[in-house]
């Protein structure tokens, strides 16, 4: 069938759909519609993705994320990643993918203290730093949520030999905008693979591991929410990672602990300085109305060339 027919199904739209969905959904459609004529794809393939999409939700719970991994391997997370902060403006910590393992409510810690709650191997890490704002004001109380595997390359939720929230936990920067916490150095590990994400990474023959990173998620009343990881330079998946998630300014170094007796003695052997910058939150909304103005636009073209037609 022609364009003639897509336009049909785009036209149908009753009257109280948005102007938003009219544009949103009719991209879809056109997008849909092209993907099929250009592939010429038969009821038998429809079938087999009407299947995999219904998997997707089949094995998906509370503890995993089926829809976040199969767009995670489809580059899908990262690319909404970049748009969705490509308007920011510039100066602040980037962003990165907040994959499927994040629980908010982790448990609450004093600075300095461990989100290590039961000994599972790996190297112990003080992680220290800054929040600040772009020209380096301190930022007090900026909340600190922190989460990273376990070396045998589970979540505390994928892995019941972990007590809840382990390696899992939430700080406050003090008056100098400084916090620390002691974790392990992350270990590279395979995203889950034994479902629908796993059989497209088959099908294209590739690997699913993910660098060696730890998870961010840093808010404050009057800043943009900061959603990162950061990356081992060393590890060797940081520059092949299986979700395309890598940045180049969120790549880090790991250095011996040095002279720290206070944690030596804990065990703690690396160090990590890692400070972050966050940007007003009324920035971002400015730069970001910018581009709500121009998808109007759209919109009212297209409102007039359907009333018209
Ligand atoms: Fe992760």
């Amino acid at each position: 069938m022609s364009q003639e027919f897509t336009d049909h199904v785009k036209t149908s739209f009753g009257p109280k759909s948005t102007q938003k969905s009219r544009r949103v959904l009719g991209s879809l459609i056109q997008h849909i519609h092209d993907f099929t004529r250009e592939n010429q794809i038969t009821v038998d393939e429809w079938m087999w993705g009407v299947n995999f999409i219904n998997r997707i939700g089949q094995i998906s719970d509370e503890k995993r994320n089926e829809g976040i991994l199969v767009s995670d391997v489809l580059g899908l997370e990262a690319l909404v990643d970049t748009i969705t902060h490509a308007a920011d403006t510039k100066g602040h910590t980037s962003s990165a993918i907040i994959g499927p393992f994040y629980r908010d409510n982790s448990p609450v810690y004093k600075n300095g203290e461990s989100i290590i709650q039961k000994e599972v191997g790996g190297e112990k890490t003080l992680v220290t730093g800054r929040v600040t704002d772009t020209k380096g004001n301190p930022l007090k109380g900026a909340k600190l949520e922190v989460w990273h595997c376990a070396p045998n390359g589970l979540y505390e939720q994928q892995d019941p030999d972990q007590p809840e929230y382990n390696l899992r936990g939430t700080f406050f920067a003090d008056d100098e905008g400084k916090y620390s916490f002691v974790g392990l150095r992350p270990t590279a590990y395979p995203i889950p693979y034994d479902g629908p994400a796993g059989d497209l990474l088959q099908i294209m023959d590739r690997h699913p591991m993910r660098p060696g990173h730890i998870h961010w998620r840093v808010s404050h009343p009057t800043f943009h929410t900061l959603i990162t990881q950061i990356y081992d330079r060393d590890c060797k998946y940081t520059k092949d990672d299986s979700v395309f998630a890598v940045k180049e300014d969120i790549i880090v170094d790991f250095k011996p602990l040095g002279d720290v007796p206070e944690f030596a003695k804990k065990g703690v052997t690396n160090r990590l300085d890692y400070d972050i910058v966050l940007t007003l939150e009324e920035e971002v909304q400015k730069t970001r109305q910018r581009v709500l103005d121009q998808q109007a636009e759209v919109e009212k073209d297209l409102s007039a060339r359907l009333s018209s037609a």
